[in-house]
């Protein structure tokens, strides 16, 4: 695993001018977040050694290298679910890569259903912890020392810091963000009316398909974590609206400039 690590690592690294040290997983409905990228670097997934693939409509696979707001950033437009049949080494193998090339800071971002009660579709969650129930952990495993600890704190899994600075740079802006914790589950089924009220109950706000097992792995390598959710539908007992991808799509797609303008601000103060 290493030196598949690194190989792709070096793969990349030769590609491109400056390897930054911030990088960006866009979740669905959530890839033209690019756009605001400048002097932009496309490496396609499929050009890249042991990347695998993205299948799901929706996700672009590319490795994006460029600047957002003068800081180099390097974003993954599409990521890899455990839904669609990738295992948790594949799912989180980006998030390796990242740390052989010095990345420090991570953005998460995806879309997620919303189960509390004061959540609005295309609200922002700042998410602030999170409930990890997909069947197996990504640490799962031979621990590798170079790449982290057998046993890894998750008490601060998402940093405080920049929760804080991306409350400050919300509120200057004048952008509605709410707080939560996200439920992180296999999919690919959205929930039953019976599931989104036991999630609420376990203490989760919000619940999606991804996110966590990346998150687990950057903590793991010691990088500094924030991560954003779009509520793209509700769920609940007293909800009846069926949520669909291309809903979710198009709600995550309404709060991109908002949830840029945020992910911006705080790449501006890190
Ligand atoms: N459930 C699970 N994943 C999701 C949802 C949801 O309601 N919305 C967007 N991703």
């Amino acid at each position: 695993m290493l030196t598949k690590i690194q190989k792709t690592a070096e793969y990349i690294k030769a590609k491109v001018k400056s390897v930054p040290d911030t990088a960006i997983i866009l979740g669905t409905g959530l890839g033209a977040l690019v756009d605001h990228i400048e002097n932009k670097n496309y490496i396609p997934y499929t050009e890249i050694p042991d990347f695998p693939v993205s299948t799901v409509e929706g996700h672009s696979g590319n490795l994006i290298f460029g600047t957002l707001g003068g800081r180099p950033v390097i974003a993954m437009q599409g990521r890899f679910h455990y839904y669609e049949g990738y295992d948790m080494k594949e799912v989180t193998f980006p998030v390796r890569v990242m740390q052989a090339l010095g990345v420090k800071t991570l953005f998460v971002s995806n879309a997620a259903g919303g189960m509390n009660k004061e959540f609005k579709v295309g609200d922002i969650m700042i998410i602030t912890d999170h409930i990890n129930l997909f069947p197996e952990n990504p640490l799962r495993g031979k621990n590798y020392d170079e790449l982290g600890p057998r046993f890894p704190a998750m008490t601060e899994a998402y940093s405080h810091r920049l929760i804080e600075i991306a409350d400050n740079v919300a509120a200057e802006k004048g952008i509605r963000v709410m707080h939560g914790v996200y439920v992180g589950t296999p999919g690919p089924t959205f929930e039953t009316p019976a599931e989104y009220e036991y999630f609420r109950i376990i203490g989760g706000d919000a619940v999606g398909m991804s996110t966590v097992p990346e998150v687990i792995v950057a903590n793991h390598a010691g990088m500094e974590v924030f991560g954003v959710s779009v509520i793209t539908d509700l769920g609940g007992k007293d909800v009846t609206e069926v949520p669909t991808h291309e809903e979710v799509q198009k709600a995550a797609q309404k709060a991109q400039p908002f949830m840029m303008e945020v992910i911006k601000g705080i790449v501006a103060r890190i």
